[in-house]
């Protein structure tokens, strides 16, 4: 706790992502990954790989964007920064781990964005969604994006549970579906090639193998059939509680393209 305290406080990030939460859930998320290393590392192998995938065939080698670049601990960098003239990793928080693993590779740079689109509504800025993607990924031949469609609604949708609304947002389930649906709309609309990497639901499990909950985390948006998919064991027995683990269902197109 104390230590999650102090990487909190030195986490290089804007206010207004420390306002919005965005630098805590980066620390939390850093916390779990190493306390459940061995339990994420399947995951995070099939994830790199997908990414690796999404390299082979491409024309051109220019620019790759990620976008939820977060830790790198699923985004394989070498092979990306080996692969492409210039990598932009695209953020709301930017931690150290991530910093630290891009560190040898000058031809790595780093953007910090809203990729939710909701950063003015949520800062009481305006009453429209900002765009979702930043301009640098109509010039990139491949888009990455990593582990991230599930986590967009998270935070603008709890803030809006709280308020009760939001600018003209009020139903909770909508403006998670629409959160969801403009990430990819706005992936539909570029000419990359899309590398689409995402949990889709969370399944509580008893120890028995019963299912206790299940929770669709996209808000009822289907990004189609997937050419890969695995389970993800989120929260083993112990994590979050003795005798239930927490089980996400994710899957990954290396190239992906809206249905
Ligand atoms: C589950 S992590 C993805 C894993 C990440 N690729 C890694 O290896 O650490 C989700 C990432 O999305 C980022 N994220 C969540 N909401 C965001 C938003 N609205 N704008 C930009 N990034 C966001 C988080 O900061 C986090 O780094």
């Amino acid at each position: 706790m104390l230590l999650d305290l102090a990487h909190w406080l030195v986490q290089p990030a804007p206010v207004a992502a420390r306002r919005l939460g965005y630098v805590g859930e980066s620390v939390r998320l850093a916390s779990r990954s190493r306390r459940c290393r061995a339990a994420w590392a399947p995951h995070l192998a099939a994830a790199k790989d997908a990414v690796r995938a999404a390299i082979e065939g491409l024309d051109r080698h220019d620019t790759a964007v990620v976008l939820g670049a977060g830790l790198l601990d699923d985004v394989p960098i070498d092979t990306l920064a080996t692969a492409f003239r210039r990598v932009v990793l695209v953020d709301a928080v930017h931690p150290w781990r991530g910093r630290w693993r891009a560190r040898h590779h000058r031809n790595v740079e780093r953007l910090t964005h809203d990729l939710s689109g909701t950063q003015d509504l949520l800062l009481g800025r305006g009453d429209a969604l900002g765009p979702a993607l930043p301009d640098i990924c109509r010039e990139a031949d491949l888009v990455v994006s990593a582990n991230l469609l599930s986590q967009l609604p998270i935070l603008p949708v709890a803030r809006l549970e709280a308020a009760g609304r939001l600018g003209p947002w009020t139903d909770a389930d909508a403006f998670g579906h629409g959160i969801v649906a403009a990430h990819l709309d706005a992936l539909a609309g570029l000419p990359a090639r899309i590398c689409l990497v995402t949990d889709r639901d969370e399944t509580e499990e008893a120890r028995d193998g019963r299912a206790i909950a299940r929770i669709d985390l996209l808000y009822g948006v289907d990004p189609g059939p997937a050419p890969r998919a695995w389970d993800w064991v989120l929260a083993p027995f112990g994590e979050a509680a003795r005798d239930r683990r927490l089980v996400h269902r994710v899957s990954a197109w290396p190239d992906w393209r809206p249905a």
